[in-house]
């Protein structure tokens, strides 16, 4: 009987952690992204980069630990807990790059008439993105969907992973921790949020909206 489920382990399990993310190649914003220089933008992408590093470095210990059996201890706990922040680290790194890169949004698509009937206007919108990016701190601000009332909330997630909304869609994503900004804006967060906002790919947004 043990015999059998060691060969069952060694035919399952080591599959749980055998995932692998490639790191994306936004080289393509270089250049295009006014307000937010290239510098800055070269070195966040190393930062994105070393999210995906870590995420398959904890996968690929998390396996190890559970094909020797060592997942009842401390040190997988720890792991575990890891495996959230780095993870989101890197996916919301990507929904941010790729929501960069200019383009408009038509005062006749859905989405501008749902941000229009749900905040007011567009201007109302702007303004609680831009309040939620000052609040002190390091995270997120994230446009969701909620798929159950299909309502669009401005949310603050702190550092990568506390303050989800649980089974909402982010359709928008803003990084505002320093780096995103300090070298070029130095302590005027409101500037860099101001070129975000200038440059929001709102095809991508539309996009992520239906699907
Ligand atoms: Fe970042």
């Amino acid at each position: 009987m043990l015999f059998r489920s060691f060969l069952l382990s060694l035919l399952f399990c080591s599959s749980l952690y055998s995932v692998e993310y490639q790191a994306k190649d936004y080289n393509y914003l270089l250049g295009q992204v006014s307000g937010i220089d290239d510098q800055l933008l070269t070195m966040h992408f190393t930062l994105y980069k070393g999210y995906v590093a870590n995420t398959n470095k904890l996968l690929k210990e998390l396996g190890e630990m559970e094909e020797t059996g060592k997942m009842r201890t401390p040190e997988f706990a720890g792991l575990k807990r890891m495996f959230g922040w780095e993870f989101d680290g890197m996916r919301l790194h990507e929904y941010y790059f790729e929501n960069l890169g200019k383009s408009a949004l038509s005062e006749e698509s859905q989405l501008y008439k749902e941000i229009s009937d749900q905040f007011g206007s567009m201007d109302r919108f702007k303004e609680e993105l831009t309040a939620t990016g000052l609040i002190r701190g390091i995270g997120w601000v994230i446009l969701y969907r909620d798929p159950k009332s299909r309502k669009l909330i401005i949310d603050w997630v702190n550092e990568h992973d506390a303050g989800h909304l649980a089974g909402a869609t982010p359709l928008l994503v803003m990084d505002v921790f320093e780096h995103a900004y300090i070298t070029q804006y130095g302590l005027d967060r409101a500037g860099y949020i101001q070129a975000f906002i200038d440059n929001i790919n709102w095809e991508r947004v539309q996009k992520r909206s239906v699907e």
